[in-house]
């Protein structure tokens, strides 16, 4: 079928920046060490009289936390054979198969790989009409940028087999970025994101619909004292992805990027040793079939 125009936002500049930011924020290894506590109990309740498992990610980038999702799937029920469906579509698609194809115990699992974004996977779904169920759906870190929540969320219910579980990772309610782009939504969500979404986006739905969830923590900090230093080139391309700019010092007026910096030293982070640390918890949601 013909891909549609939209695609992701995450090509190029957009892909760097979000390398940059995981090397410094140590945002997979905050998630990695979460989901190596919560997920085993989890695939023993899903995989509970289940020959074999179907798991879903969407949004998965360059796979890193859906490899790691694979391996604690894969070594909590070692008998259970898995398939793994990818939607993606941007290129790191690519630097996710070559991810695979360095993982040994990857390699078993018959991927099938849909590089396009979630929307146009949800169009092509519905028009084929025999819709794969799954048994797990990830979502990490891309609820952001879906054009609509409660939409995106009833679709990927609908394709949870018995006793299945989404799960949603996204920055919790009341971190330095709900924080932040709460409060400056007029001059940051202007481009890929719109809407900005926190974990609180999330639970209000899920609620609001009546649906069965349970909530953990994913603690997590890092430094952005150089985003204080002008002359810094780490704390401008920190800047520039927690603003989703390229160039933060060219894109808001004095006054914006005074009262950003404000904002984010006295409401987002707390001063340790002479450090800014900031409020980066996340939240990972599994929301029931
Ligand atoms: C912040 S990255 C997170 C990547 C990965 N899940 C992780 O945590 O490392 C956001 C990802 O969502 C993807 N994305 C953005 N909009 C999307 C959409 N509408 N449908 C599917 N994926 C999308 C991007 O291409 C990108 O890979």
């Amino acid at each position: 079928m013909a891909e549609e125009a939209k695609t992701t936002c995450y090509d190029g500049g957009c892909v760097k920046s979000f390398q940059f930011y995981l090397q410094h924020s140590g945002e997979h290894q905050a998630i990695f060490q979460s989901l190596h506590n919560i997920l085993p109990g989890e695939f023993k309740r899903i995989g509970l009289d289940k020959s074999s498992l179907d798991v879903l990610g969407v949004g998965s980038g360059g796979g890193e936390v859906d490899a790691q999702i694979l391996t604690v799937l894969q070594s909590t029920l070692p008998a259970v054979p898995i398939t793994a469906d990818i939607v993606e579509g941007s290129s790191q698609l690519t630097d996710f198969k070559a991810l695979v194809a360095k993982i040994t115990n990857l390699q078993k699992i018959p991927f099938a790989w849909h590089l396009m974004s979630s929307e146009n996977y949800e169009k092509q779904v519905k028009a084929k009409g025999d819709m794969k169920k799954f048994d797990f759906i990830q979502m990490v870190q891309m609820i952001y940028y879906v054009d609509n929540l409660a939409g995106t969320i009833t679709f990927y219910r609908s394709l949870l087999k018995n006793n299945g579980r989404l799960m949603i990772i996204v920055e919790a309610a009341h971190s330095g970025w709900d924080i932040l782009w709460k409060t400056y939504k007029k001059e940051l969500a202007v481009d890929a994101i719109t809407e900005y979404r926190s974990s609180a986006e999330v639970i209000a739905y899920l609620k609001s619909e009546g649906l069965k969830y349970e909530e953990h923590a994913i603690p997590n900090t890092f430094d952005i004292t150089e985003c204080f230093d002008p002359s810094s080139k780490t704390g401008e391309h920190l800047l520039d992805f927690m603003t989703a700019k390229n160039h933060f010092y060219q894109s808001f007026t004095p006054e914006i990027r005074a009262g950003i910096l404000d904002l984010l030293r006295s409401k987002c982070s707390t001063e340790k040793d002479g450090k800014v640390i900031f409020n980066s918890n996340l939240s990972c949601i599994f929301v029931h079939a």
